[in-house]
Protein backbone atom coordinates (compact mmCIF):
# COMPACT_ATOMS: atom_id res chain seq x y z
CA UNK A 1 0.00 0.00 0.00
CA UNK A 2 3.03 2.43 1.46
CA UNK A 3 4.78 1.48 -2.36
CA UNK A 4 1.81 2.47 -4.24
CA UNK A 5 1.24 5.58 -2.60
CA UNK A 6 5.03 6.54 -3.17
CA UNK A 7 4.67 4.94 -7.01
CA UNK A 8 1.53 7.08 -7.46
CA UNK A 9 3.16 10.58 -5.77
CA UNK A 10 5.81 10.12 -8.09
CA UNK A 11 3.85 9.59 -11.31
CA UNK A 12 1.74 12.84 -9.94
CA UNK A 13 4.50 14.80 -8.45
CA UNK A 14 2.67 14.55 -5.11
CA UNK A 15 5.41 15.24 -2.51
CA UNK A 16 5.81 11.81 -1.04
CA UNK A 17 5.80 11.84 2.76
CA UNK A 18 1.91 13.14 2.21
CA UNK A 19 1.31 9.92 -0.09
CA UNK A 20 3.09 7.93 2.93
CA UNK A 21 1.43 9.50 5.99
CA UNK A 22 -2.49 8.91 3.82
CA UNK A 23 -1.40 5.52 2.83
CA UNK A 24 -0.24 4.83 6.69
CA UNK A 25 -3.68 5.72 7.82
CA UNK A 26 -5.95 3.65 5.24
CA UNK A 27 -2.85 0.90 6.50
CA UNK A 28 -3.99 1.52 10.17
CA UNK A 29 -7.57 1.68 9.62
CA UNK A 30 -7.70 -1.48 8.04
CA UNK A 31 -5.48 -3.06 10.46
CA UNK A 32 -7.87 -2.05 13.39
CA UNK A 33 -10.87 -2.98 10.69
CA UNK A 34 -9.97 -6.36 10.34
CA UNK A 35 -8.44 -6.90 13.81
CA UNK A 36 -12.42 -5.89 14.89
CA UNK A 37 -13.60 -8.05 12.17
CA UNK A 38 -11.53 -11.32 13.36
CA UNK A 39 -12.13 -10.41 17.42
CA UNK A 40 -16.04 -10.76 16.21
CA UNK A 41 -15.41 -13.48 14.47
CA UNK A 42 -13.47 -15.27 17.33
CA UNK A 43 -16.76 -14.20 19.48
CA UNK A 44 -19.24 -15.51 17.62
CA UNK A 45 -17.87 -18.87 16.67
CA UNK A 46 -16.44 -19.62 20.31
CA UNK A 47 -17.26 -23.08 20.31
CA UNK A 48 -15.65 -23.89 17.34
CA UNK A 49 -11.99 -25.01 17.32
CA UNK A 50 -10.97 -22.78 14.24
CA UNK A 51 -12.85 -19.89 15.98
CA UNK A 52 -10.83 -16.55 14.87
CA UNK A 53 -8.71 -17.89 12.36
CA UNK A 54 -11.08 -17.43 9.21
CA UNK A 55 -10.59 -19.76 6.39
CA UNK A 56 -8.22 -18.42 3.71
CA UNK A 57 -10.56 -17.77 0.92
CA UNK A 58 -12.78 -15.32 2.95
CA UNK A 59 -9.96 -13.74 4.36
CA UNK A 60 -8.17 -12.44 1.43
CA UNK A 61 -11.27 -11.32 0.24
CA UNK A 62 -12.36 -9.44 3.63
CA UNK A 63 -8.74 -8.04 3.24
CA UNK A 64 -9.21 -6.90 0.21
CA UNK A 65 -12.97 -5.54 0.64
CA UNK A 66 -11.86 -3.77 3.96
CA UNK A 67 -8.79 -1.94 1.76
CA UNK A 68 -10.37 -0.84 -0.75
CA UNK A 69 -13.57 0.52 1.13
CA UNK A 70 -11.26 2.47 2.93
CA UNK A 71 -9.32 3.77 0.27
CA UNK A 72 -12.03 4.84 -1.37
CA UNK A 73 -13.44 6.23 2.07
CA UNK A 74 -9.84 8.65 2.49
CA UNK A 75 -10.11 9.59 -1.04
CA UNK A 76 -13.72 10.80 -0.16
CA UNK A 77 -12.50 12.48 2.98
CA UNK A 78 -9.48 14.43 1.81
CA UNK A 79 -11.85 16.01 -0.82
CA UNK A 80 -13.16 18.33 2.40
CA UNK A 81 -9.36 19.87 2.71
CA UNK A 82 -9.65 23.40 1.46
CA UNK A 83 -5.92 23.36 0.26
CA UNK A 84 -5.97 23.40 -3.61
CA UNK A 85 -9.16 24.74 -4.60
CA UNK A 86 -7.79 28.01 -5.36
CA UNK A 87 -7.39 28.23 -8.94
CA UNK A 88 -7.30 31.77 -9.83
CA UNK A 89 -4.99 33.68 -12.35
CA UNK A 90 -4.11 36.79 -11.30
CA UNK A 91 -4.22 39.64 -13.97
CA UNK A 92 -1.15 39.92 -16.60
CA UNK A 93 0.89 42.04 -15.86
CA UNK A 94 3.95 42.13 -18.42
CA UNK A 95 5.38 39.36 -20.66
CA UNK A 96 8.80 39.23 -21.83
CA UNK A 97 9.72 40.86 -25.28
CA UNK A 98 9.14 37.58 -26.96
CA UNK A 99 11.51 37.10 -29.99
CA UNK A 100 8.69 36.01 -32.12
CA UNK A 101 4.62 34.85 -31.71
CA UNK A 102 6.57 31.22 -32.78
CA UNK A 103 8.64 31.56 -29.54
CA UNK A 104 5.95 32.43 -27.06
CA UNK A 105 3.76 29.62 -28.54
CA UNK A 106 6.16 27.14 -27.42
CA UNK A 107 6.85 28.54 -24.29
CA UNK A 108 2.40 28.67 -23.50
CA UNK A 109 2.32 24.88 -24.93
CA UNK A 110 5.37 23.75 -22.61
CA UNK A 111 5.51 26.33 -19.46
CA UNK A 112 2.12 28.10 -19.07
CA UNK A 113 0.52 25.57 -17.28
CA UNK A 114 2.94 26.27 -14.08
CA UNK A 115 4.48 29.68 -14.79
CA UNK A 116 1.96 32.24 -15.84
CA UNK A 117 -1.23 33.55 -15.14
CA UNK A 118 -3.01 31.97 -17.59
CA UNK A 119 -3.27 28.55 -16.12
CA UNK A 120 -5.60 26.05 -17.62
CA UNK A 121 -7.23 23.76 -14.62
CA UNK A 122 -8.01 20.50 -16.15
CA UNK A 123 -11.14 18.94 -14.41
CA UNK A 124 -8.93 16.48 -12.05
CA UNK A 125 -7.41 19.63 -10.87
CA UNK A 126 -10.71 19.37 -8.58
CA UNK A 127 -10.40 16.04 -6.91
CA UNK A 128 -7.62 16.03 -4.17
CA UNK A 129 -4.50 14.56 -4.18
CA UNK A 130 -4.13 15.71 -7.68
CA UNK A 131 -5.73 19.42 -6.79
CA UNK A 132 -2.84 19.31 -4.38
CA UNK A 133 0.08 18.23 -6.31
CA UNK A 134 -1.67 21.13 -9.28
CA UNK A 135 -1.56 23.65 -6.44
CA UNK A 136 1.76 22.66 -4.78
CA UNK A 137 3.18 22.91 -9.14
CA UNK A 138 1.80 25.83 -10.05
CA UNK A 139 2.98 28.04 -6.65
CA UNK A 140 6.12 26.44 -6.85
CA UNK A 141 6.46 27.66 -10.61
CA UNK A 142 5.04 30.43 -10.44
CA UNK A 143 7.15 32.05 -7.88
CA UNK A 144 10.42 30.93 -9.77
CA UNK A 145 9.33 32.62 -12.62
CA UNK A 146 5.99 33.58 -13.75
CA UNK A 147 5.91 34.86 -17.71
CA UNK A 148 2.98 37.34 -16.82
CA UNK A 149 4.49 38.80 -14.04
CA UNK A 150 7.71 39.47 -15.73
CA UNK A 151 8.48 42.73 -14.48
CA UNK A 152 7.70 41.61 -10.51
CA UNK A 153 8.80 38.17 -10.87
CA UNK A 154 11.98 37.42 -12.97
CA UNK A 155 14.55 36.74 -10.22
CA UNK A 156 14.89 33.38 -12.12
CA UNK A 157 13.93 34.06 -15.39
CA UNK A 158 17.64 34.09 -16.73
CA UNK A 159 17.63 30.41 -16.39
CA UNK A 160 15.25 29.71 -18.83
CA UNK A 161 17.34 29.25 -21.59
CA UNK A 162 19.48 26.83 -19.69
CA UNK A 163 16.45 24.69 -17.98
CA UNK A 164 15.25 23.96 -21.69
CA UNK A 165 18.77 23.13 -23.03
CA UNK A 166 19.08 20.82 -20.00
CA UNK A 167 15.74 18.90 -20.55
CA UNK A 168 14.80 19.57 -16.95
CA UNK A 169 11.86 21.42 -18.01
CA UNK A 170 8.81 20.78 -17.88
CA UNK A 171 9.12 18.44 -15.29
CA UNK A 172 9.08 14.80 -16.36
CA UNK A 173 5.90 13.95 -14.59
CA UNK A 174 3.87 16.47 -16.72
CA UNK A 175 4.55 15.33 -19.58
CA UNK A 176 4.44 11.16 -19.20
CA UNK A 177 2.41 8.81 -19.96
CA UNK A 178 1.21 10.88 -23.01
CA UNK A 179 -0.29 13.73 -20.71
CA UNK A 180 0.33 17.09 -21.71
CA UNK A 181 1.31 16.49 -25.52
CA UNK A 182 1.83 19.54 -26.35
CA UNK A 183 4.15 20.55 -23.60
CA UNK A 184 6.37 17.27 -25.01
CA UNK A 185 8.49 19.19 -27.48
CA UNK A 186 10.35 17.53 -30.56
CA UNK A 187 13.48 18.19 -30.63
CA UNK A 188 13.38 20.45 -33.37
CA UNK A 189 10.85 22.47 -31.59
CA UNK A 190 12.96 22.58 -28.50
CA UNK A 191 16.13 24.10 -31.26
CA UNK A 192 13.45 26.65 -31.92
CA UNK A 193 12.42 27.35 -28.59
CA UNK A 194 16.38 27.77 -27.96
CA UNK A 195 17.19 29.80 -30.49
CA UNK A 196 13.72 32.30 -29.41
CA UNK A 197 15.09 32.13 -26.60
CA UNK A 198 18.54 33.52 -27.01
CA UNK A 199 16.87 36.28 -29.10
CA UNK A 200 14.65 37.59 -26.22
CA UNK A 201 15.88 39.67 -23.27
CA UNK A 202 16.08 38.40 -19.75
CA UNK A 203 15.38 34.51 -20.41
CA UNK A 204 19.23 33.38 -21.20
CA UNK A 205 22.22 34.43 -19.20
CA UNK A 206 24.29 34.96 -21.68
CA UNK A 207 22.28 37.75 -23.59
C1 LIG B 1 4.17 21.07 -14.27
C2 LIG B 1 4.59 22.38 -13.90
C3 LIG B 1 5.76 23.02 -14.64
C4 LIG B 1 5.93 23.19 -15.99
C5 LIG B 1 5.00 22.76 -17.10
C6 LIG B 1 7.17 23.88 -16.15
N1 LIG B 1 7.72 24.13 -14.93
FE1 LIG B 1 9.41 25.20 -14.55
N2 LIG B 1 9.23 24.83 -12.56
C7 LIG B 1 8.20 24.14 -11.97
C8 LIG B 1 8.45 24.04 -10.56
C9 LIG B 1 7.53 23.32 -9.57
C10 LIG B 1 9.65 24.71 -10.31
C11 LIG B 1 10.34 24.92 -8.97
C12 LIG B 1 10.96 23.68 -8.45
C13 LIG B 1 12.06 23.15 -9.31
O1 LIG B 1 13.03 23.87 -9.58
O2 LIG B 1 11.94 21.98 -9.71
C14 LIG B 1 10.12 25.21 -11.58
C15 LIG B 1 11.29 25.93 -11.76
C16 LIG B 1 11.64 26.55 -12.94
C17 LIG B 1 12.74 27.49 -13.09
C18 LIG B 1 13.68 27.92 -11.99
C19 LIG B 1 14.83 26.95 -12.01
C20 LIG B 1 15.67 26.99 -10.80
O3 LIG B 1 16.74 26.38 -10.88
O4 LIG B 1 15.27 27.54 -9.80
C21 LIG B 1 12.77 27.87 -14.40
C22 LIG B 1 13.71 28.85 -15.05
C23 LIG B 1 11.70 27.14 -15.07
N3 LIG B 1 11.03 26.35 -14.15
C24 LIG B 1 11.43 27.24 -16.41
C25 LIG B 1 10.49 26.47 -17.08
C26 LIG B 1 10.35 26.45 -18.51
C27 LIG B 1 11.22 27.24 -19.46
C28 LIG B 1 9.33 25.60 -18.79
C29 LIG B 1 8.84 25.18 -20.14
C30 LIG B 1 9.82 24.68 -21.06
C31 LIG B 1 8.81 25.11 -17.51
N4 LIG B 1 9.55 25.64 -16.51
C32 LIG B 1 7.72 24.25 -17.37
C33 LIG B 1 7.09 23.64 -12.61
C34 LIG B 1 6.90 23.62 -13.97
Amino acid sequence: MVVVAVVGALLIGLAIPLAVVLAVIVVAAAFGTLEMYKRRRAGSAASDAESGVPEKGVATRVVLTTYALLTIATLGLIQVVPYGRDHSNPPITAEPEWSSPRTRELMVNACFACHSNEVEWPWYSNIAPMSWAITDHVDAGRSKVNYSEFATSAEEADETLQEVLDGSMPPGYFTSFGLHPEANLSTAEIDELVAGLRATPGLSETE
